[in-house]
């Protein structure tokens, strides 16, 4: 568990983050939404600690990631796991090597123990034969998985994704929402996502934030999203006409006017005040 107390980071004479309040569950998809600009990536290299905030707590597990020791630090980082936004391979090695980097940097096990261990996460990602291929040589769903993997290789408690899904087609994109769900829940990962991504707002998304313009405006699962009373964020989630509609047919099933294997013609043919009922 991750819980943000007050977090304010600023640049020069503009805060970005203005005290925001959170808890990151583990076990569960924990995930930041909000439109470009809001402050997820910020808030994000807060909480790796790659920004140093100007204000607040970052509790570990109730540990102060910004009041710490450098030694205490240097062992919660070696708990964290990133997936950074564009997969960011380093392309002049295979994707062996690029699982095996953090082993290098962070362990002292045998070469023979490091390639055990990377032909693991690498069959969890169902990346078996890509060993000796190189990042030009894959595809950006195979990145993302070479990503996952180097992420997950040191075991981490603690899993963060930056746009995961960015620039996936959305069949990939679910393919790799799944993987980061079961990944979560089978090692019990405390796993922060952010996305734009309304596809995984709805399939993972376990516990979400909504930023707005570096405030928390609105917390809750994928359930209570969609009949969320906050005009900032249906505005922001129901941008399109699409899924205004999308939303009214759904309200129309809960509410009983509509049943799941609905007759369209009888409903297009029937009193248009049910829509406003
Ligand atoms: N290193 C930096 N120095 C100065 N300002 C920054 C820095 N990093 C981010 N910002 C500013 O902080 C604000 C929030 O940026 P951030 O990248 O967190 O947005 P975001 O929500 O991740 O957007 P996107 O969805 O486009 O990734 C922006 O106004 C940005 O210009
Ligand atoms: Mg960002």
């Amino acid at each position: 568990m991750i819980e943000v107390k007050n977090l304010k980071k600023g640049f020069e004479d503009k805060l970005v983050i203005k005290g925001v309040d959170a808890t990151m569950q583990a076990g569960k998809c924990n995930l930041i939404i909000g439109s470009s600009g809001s402050g997820k990536t910020v808030f994000m290299k807060c909480l790796v600690g790659l920004f140093e905030p100007d204000e607040g707590e970052i509790l570990y597990s109730g540990n102060d990631l910004v009041t710490m020791s450098d030694e205490e630090k240097k062992e919660t980082r070696k708990q964290i796991g990133m997936l950074f936004q564009g997969s960011a391979l380093f392309d002049s090695l295979t994707v062996e090597q690029n699982v095996m980097f953090p082993l290098d940097m962070f362990t002292k096990d045998s070469y023979q123990d490091k390639l055990k261990r990377v032909n693991e996460v690498l069959a969890r990602v169902n990346l078996k034969d890509a060993n000796k291929k190189f990042p030009a040589e894959i595809s950006g769903g195979m990145k993302k998985r070479v990503g996952i993997a180097r992420a997950i290789v040191l075991n981490p408690k603690y899993l963060f994704c930056d746009e995961p899904n960015s620039g996936l087609d959305p069949q990939t994109s679910l393919v790799i929402d799944q993987l980061i769900k079961e990944l979560t829940t089978e090692y019990n990962i405390t796993t922060v996502i952010n996305t734009h991504d309304m596809n995984s707002v709805m399939e993972i998304g376990d516990n979400i934030i909504y930023m707005y313009q570096g405030h928390k405006e609105w917390e809750g699962n994928n359930k209570e999203i969609i009949f969320n009373k906050n005009e900032k964020l249906n505005s922001f989630i129901f941008a399109s006409e699409f899924l205004k509609d999308a939303k009214d047919m759904r309200m129309l099933e809960v509410k009983g006017k509509i049943d799941n294997d609905r007759n369209m013609d009888e409903l297009l043919n029937s009193d248009e005040d049910v829509l406003n009922s």
